[in-house]
């Protein structure tokens, strides 16, 4: 069921995203990644990951909407991206896909309001979700950062590449980007399930849900 994080949780899951952003080898992305998480720090611990729907609009794949949400699903999407990336480690950069899996939902801290049924929407976010998305304003909030850094164009815009198209709004480049994007799916998707009670619909998934039951163990 959604719960909200407690002060404790949240700390300890921000401390292990700290952890993997330690694990960055380029100094200027590690820079980047460590000062974003502390300078947003406020907003990371009380925004959510995903939304509540829309007043008569289905959404299907929102996720980690609960308090502390954010620091759930980006260290699940980090973890998974770790994993996946050490799978294939001779053959693609971790430093772009840690990079790339701790910033890629940082816009989402800009989308979210309180809750207010008295809202135009109705809804918790707020209109720049309905206008531009997080993905935009995630890629426009790290640039400034990198912009800071004395780093090449070409590793600039790799590393802006995982962000933007971790959504699949735009086609991807870099084995890097999938890995992202697919573990950014793999927590979306897994949660949404282990959410909601089984042997049910899951409304989220819109799909009938059930409990796996192992009785020979
Ligand atoms: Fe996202
Ligand atoms: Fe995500």
């Amino acid at each position: 069921m959604f719960r909200n994080l407690t002060e404790e949780e949240k700390e300890n899951k921000y401390n292990e995203i700290i952890n993997y952003a330690q694990k960055v080898k380029n100094k200027s992305l590690r820079k980047v990644c460590l000062e974003i998480l502390t300078d947003f720090k406020k907003e990371l611990f009380t925004h959510a990951a995903g939304h509540d729907a829309i007043e008569n609009i289905k959404y299907t794949k929102t996720h980690q909407c609960f308090d502390g949400g954010w620091l759930d699903h980006t260290l699940n999407v980090t973890r998974n991206a770790y994993l996946i990336g050490t799978t294939y480690e001779q053959e693609v950069d971790m430093d772009l896909i840690l990079f790339g899996a701790i910033l890629h939902d940082i816009g989402k801290i800009k989308i979210f309001d309180p809750w207010n049924e008295d809202n135009d929407i109705k809804s918790n976010l707020n209109y720049s979700y309905l206008l531009v998305d997080h993905v935009y304003l995630g890629e426009q909030l790290v640039e400034i950062y990198l912009n800071k850094e004395n780093i090449s164009e070409k590793l600039k815009y790799q590393a802006l590449h995982i962000i933007a198209t971790h959504m699949d709004t735009m086609k991807k480049h870099m084995a890097e980007a999938y890995i992202v994007s697919y573990a950014d799916s793999i927590d979306a998707t897994i949660e949404n399930i282990i959410s909601y009670p089984r042997n049910q619909i899951n409304p989220l998934l819109n799909s009938y849900m059930y409990e796996s039951v192992n009785e020979d163990k």
